[in-house]
């Protein structure tokens, strides 16, 4: 039975990236027998503008309907004054917590060929292969109370709860252990036990788990000394589990060692496997519209989507060797390219589609 993909572009460069997205799709349905039918959503400013709402019910529930999500990017300077509820980051946490969106993976992955871009010495970072399992529908992202209330002096006070219960870092852990015994079985639990009770619950559950796991190294690292590490020796890590907010910086940063955010695509998936996949740039408004835009992360988001949600692992691999032989070929976005010379969004979606042919 055909699969069916949502795709949602959002704003800025997202509908720029998803363009090409869909294109690689369309062109293994049509050329290798790829069965799955594409429909499309608004979502974010695009949907606000629209509608009124950044999540129209219509979008969520084409969005349950759907084996898998792909999506863009949300976001954009002309609603940063619009009320909190109705910004368009309301709908990306909206589909992570509607959908139970908990487990949300994101590689980063040190390509041969982008080595000299990134900010780090080569040695550092060449090989590099990292897998951050973030927590992604609870702690302070979703903890109440929350708000900005008035004191009685007068003063205005902002306020979040940082949350976890048992069974949400249980399945975290499980999800983090399951993908570390498919890799190098080395996993670092990455919190603030020395200062939070949130993070000594979790560092207890955490091996807890682990008990059940034991050809996984499990190891545990404050986040500041994360934060630390993976600048001074990233190649020390294989997998990182942590929550929401810590994994919200910590993607960042690991993104950054592989030369350009441009290229880390992401999964975020419930208990049955079922995905929303992004890439985990935002929305940069700086150069949408300019078609400049690197389409790599969403393209490798494809795959991703392909692996975890459809299974099928084939097209997953040949998307991402496609992309890998343009990288060597010398292709370049302007993000990843150190001598000036460089090719579209269009171009590199071309570059990308012609290589699935070729591989074929
Ligand atoms: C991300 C983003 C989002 C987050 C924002 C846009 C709400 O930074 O996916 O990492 O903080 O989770
Ligand atoms: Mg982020």
């Amino acid at each position: 039975m055909s699969k069916e993909i949502l795709v949602l572009p959002g704003d800025g460069i997202g509908p720029e990236i998803i363009e090409q997205a869909v294109r690689v799709l369309e062109h293994l349905r049509e050329k290798a027998g790829l069965d799955v039918t594409i429909s499309q959503a608004l979502v974010g400013g695009a949907a606000y503008d629209e509608t009124g709402h950044p999540l129209p019910d219509t979008t969520l529930a084409q969005a349950r309907q759907a084996d898998a999500i792909l999506l863009g990017a949300v976001g954009g300077p002309e609603y940063e004054s619009v009320e909190r509820e109705l910004r368009p980051e309301r709908a990306l946490l909206g589909l992570r917590s509607e959908l139970q969106l908990f487990s949300n993976l994101r590689p980063a992955l040190m390509y041969p060929a982008l080595t000299d871009s990134s900010s780090l010495k080569a040695e550092v970072v060449s090989g590099l292969d990292i897998m951050i399992v973030r927590e992604l529908t609870g702690g302070i992202y979703f903890g109440t109370p929350r708000g900005i209330r008035t004191l009685d002096n007068g003063q205005r006070e902002g306020f979040n709860t940082l949350v976890y219960n048992e069974a949400e870092i249980e399945r975290i852990a499980r999800s983090a252990f399951d993908i570390a015994m498919k890799r190098d079985k080395r996993l670092c639990s990455v919190d603030k036990a020395n200062v939070l009770e949130v993070s000594e619950l979790w560092r207890e559950v955490v091996n807890r788990v682990g008990k059940q796991y034991p050809q996984v190294e499990l190891s545990h690292m404050y986040v500041d000394n994360a934060a630390m590490q993976l600048v001074r020796e990233p190649k020390q890590f294989d997998v990182i589990v942590t929550q929401n907010m810590f994994g919200d910086i910590l993607s960042d940063e690991a993104a950054m060692l592989t030369g350009s955010i441009g290229m880390l695509p992401s999964a975020s998936l419930d208990a049955q496997g079922k995905g929303m996949y992004e890439p985990i740039h935002g929305s940069a408004p700086d150069i949408a519209g300019q078609g400049v835009a690197n389409p790599l992360a969403t393209i490798l988001s494809v795959a991703m989507l392909l692996r975890y949600s459809l299974d099928e692992a084939g097209f997953a691999n040949r998307i991402e060797q496609a992309v890998e032989t343009v990288l060597d070929g010398g292709l370049r976005t302007p993000d990843i390219s150190d001598n000036g010379e460089t090719i579209g969004t269009n171009a590199m979606g071309d570059a990308v589609i012609e290589r699935l042919l070729l591989t074929s």
